[in-house]
């Protein structure tokens, strides 16, 4: 490893079609001064050879348990308690299932068990794979372990399929691998030594998109991902808060620690908002649908040579409105947040006060910014005393400040 490099990583390639983006990843990484040594699993090297992994870290490339020359030099206990990071990308169907059961059958499941730090997983897999329950099951098992998770992407799979299951972006893991590293923050969050301002206190949170069903098999809905919200509760938890995650159909892992109440409608998600409730604070990064159909059909529509049918719409109850306005129950604490195409901060001004939030995080969704469905953020904070520009930040780091944030003011109001 290069003795400049402050922060190292461990990335172990797993045989999958997305370990020629590790390549990349690789080119990232040494940009930002991390050091990559890296182990190169024997499916892995199906896909990108030793040789080229090794040109681009600069190190020699790991991939045999039993090699005599490797244990002399750097045996494989040391092998994976060098880098600050364990990283695996691609984390194949096979590697998650043999780190969830604790194998130890090649040189990288025996690295990933015998390490004592931190592990970043990056999922790459078929579809169907990866929405298999043994692999969900895997997934929960190494999420209650500790793993980080980020991914997979949903979209169209090299296997011609369509749905969650490719690999993050090489800068989307580079980001996540930063974070990470983090030495402050970031480090004491892994290792669970952060201070804990929210422990006694709980958080609400409602995250992804609501579906209003037009028949039994169409359905209203947009685009969100629930990125942000889930990054919002991850953060809570790091925090010490007791978190529940009211959430919309999304394809994120639950964040450790949190509970999620999973919801389809915008009156799903009312009702289950308003069981959960009191708590100390809320945050509304849902994007419901502010009209469902009227009628919904009970069984599908029929084209039948008839003119399109027309959709008369109700409004949906705003979730936001009612809790901000309760009149006793009321957290100490509403946050919305405004998605908004143009005239971002005075729209936001317009809502905080026609809603009655606290404060309310506004942030511009038009396509071309990439913030539906995507890593990164730039918000506003709009409340009474003012409007406060934050640069563009991860989802992940805008939900960190952001809980800090709420958690000193919650500490002043107390
Ligand atoms: O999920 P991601 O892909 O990570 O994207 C994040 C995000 C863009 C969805 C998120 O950052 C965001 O902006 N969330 C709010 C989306 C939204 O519905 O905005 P709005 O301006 O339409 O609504 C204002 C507020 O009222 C929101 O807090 C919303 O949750 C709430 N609301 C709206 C309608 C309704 N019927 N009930 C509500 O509670």
């Amino acid at each position: 490893m290069t003795k400049t490099s402050a922060r190292s990583v461990l990335l172990v390639i797993g045989g999958g079609i997305a370990a020629y983006k590790t390549l990349e990843l690789i080119r990232l990484l040494k940009g930002r001064g991390i050091g990559v040594r890296a182990i190169l699993t024997r499916a892995g090297e199906q896909f990108v050879t030793p040789l080229s992994v090794a040109a681009l870290t600069g190190e020699k490339v790991y991939s045999d348990l039993f090699s005599l020359t490797d244990e002399a030099e750097m045996g494989h206990i040391e092998l994976s308690r060098a880098a600050d990071l364990v990283v695996v990308a691609p984390a194949t169907a096979d590697l998650m299932a043999r780190m969830a059961q604790g194998l130890a059958n090649d040189l990288a499941a025996t690295a990933l068990l015998a390490t004592d730090k931190p592990v970043l997983i990056a999922p790459a897999m078929n579809v169907r794979m990866w929405l298999h329950p043994a692999t969900q099951r895997n997934l929960a098992r190494l999420l209650a372990d500790g793993v980080r998770v980020i991914g997979p992407d949903e979209g169209d799979m090299a296997c011609g399929e369509f749905g969650p299951g490719r690999m993050a972006e090489p800068a989307a893991i580079a980001v996540a691998i930063d974070e990470a590293l983090a030495p402050a923050e970031g480090m004491k969050l892994l290792t669970g030594d952060a201070p804990r301002p929210l422990r006694g206190r709980k958080v609400l949170i409602t995250a992804g998109p609501t579906r209003e069903a037009i028949d039994p098999v169409r359905y209203i809905s947009n685009h969100s991902s629930g990125k942000q919200g889930y990054a919002l509760a991850a953060a809570a938890v790091a925090l010490g808060a007791e978190v529940v995650l009211v959430s919309g159909p999304v394809s994120l892992p639950i964040p450790p620690g949190a509970q999620m109440v999973p919801v389809e409608s915008a009156a799903q998600m009312m009702a289950a908002v308003s069981r959960e409730l009191p708590a100390d604070i809320a945050i509304f990064t849902a994007a419901v649908a502010d009209w469902r159909v009227a009628q919904r059909a009970d069984e599908k529509i029929k084209k039948g040579g008839k003119a399109p049918p027309t959709l008369t719409l109700a409004e949906n109850p705003d979730i936001l409105k009612t809790v901000a306005t309760l009149k006793s129950g009321r957290p100490k604490l509403v946050v919305g947040f405004a998605a908004e195409t143009e005239r971002v901060v005075a729209h936001a001004q317009e809502k905080l006060t026609r809603k009655g939030a606290d404060l309310i995080i506004a942030n511009d969704v038009s396509p071309e910014g990439g913030v539906f469905g995507g890593d990164r953020n730039t918000v506003h904070l709009v409340s009474k005393a003012g409007v406060e520009d934050w640069p563009n930040l991860s989802k992940a780091e805008v939900a960190r400040r952001l809980m800090d944030r709420l958690a000193g003011t919650l500490a002043e109001t107390a």
